[in-house]
């Protein structure tokens, strides 16, 4: 079982293997999003993967079903460990994200994006959603299930509904996890170790360590944290 902790590489390609070079594998996961991606492409991934980690490709894939279905087959190609789609995108395009998967030894696990952890329910009531933001979320992850996806990504505010109503072989990934007070764009977070309580299997931490003085010490204190859980 790998570590809980998923560092967010939000930073370009040169910073983000600095960063990479202090940290141990057996400690964390490393995901590469939107900005990294950007700046350092598929070659980023594979220097990472050199330093021994395991990649949690976040791109987020939302389009229609084959255009998802593609981008899928091409992560395979990368060797990563962990990707998502998001759960809006619908049935048939959670399904054809499957499909690159299927029969496949080591696949990546599967993740569906719900609702981001930067909105609340008003943010969500601007985009046309009248729903509760939990029934939101409680119906995305469904539908994640349903469509034949591993887990997806959730706030820590919905762990314990989700855990309740889709069993605990369900990965659930958490960002949005702050030491104390939110003072970013995070609206829905939670502190480490009350993420790992309720049951997260991996939390994933950006901007809190990645701009802390000594992110490797900060990774081993919130171990540390971890491990004193019952
Ligand atoms: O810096 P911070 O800890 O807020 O970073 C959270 C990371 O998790 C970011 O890389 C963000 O893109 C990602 N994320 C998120 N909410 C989601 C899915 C991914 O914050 N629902």
């Amino acid at each position: 079982m790998s570590s809980p902790l998923i560092i967010a590489l939000d930073l370009n390609n040169k910073e983000a293997l600095k960063l990479a070079k202090k940290l141990d594998p057996k400690d964390c996961n490393l995901k590469v999003g939107s900005q990294l991606f950007t700046s350092g492409g598929p070659e980023i991934i594979l220097k990472l993967k050199d330093l021994g980690f395991n990649i949690f490709l976040d791109l987020k894939f939302h389009d229609i079903p084959n255009t998802v279905n593609q981008a899928v087959r091409s992560c395979l190609d990368l060797g990563i460990w962990m990707l998502n789609v998001h759960a809006s995108g619908g049935a048939e395009m959670l399904q054809a994200s499957t499909l690159p998967l299927k029969d496949k030894k080591q696949k990546p696990i599967l993740i569906g994006v719900t609702v981001l952890t930067s909105l609340d329910e008003a943010s969500l009531e601007e985009v046309g959603i009248k729903k509760n933001l939990k029934n939101q979320v409680i119906s995305l992850s469904k539908l994640c299930q349903k469509n034949g996806l591993d887990g997806v990504v959730c706030s820590a505010k919905e762990i314990k509904p989700l855990r309740r109503e889709l069993g605990n072989e369900f990965i659930l990934v958490t960002p949005g996890i702050r030491k104390n007070q939110s003072v970013d764009d995070q609206k829905r977070f939670a502190t480490p170790v009350a993420a790992i309580e309720s049951g997260a299997d991996y939390i994933v931490l950006g901007r809190e360590v990645i701009f802390s003085k000594d992110p490797s010490l900060e990774i081993k204190e919130i171990l540390e944290d971890i491990s004193k859980i019952n």
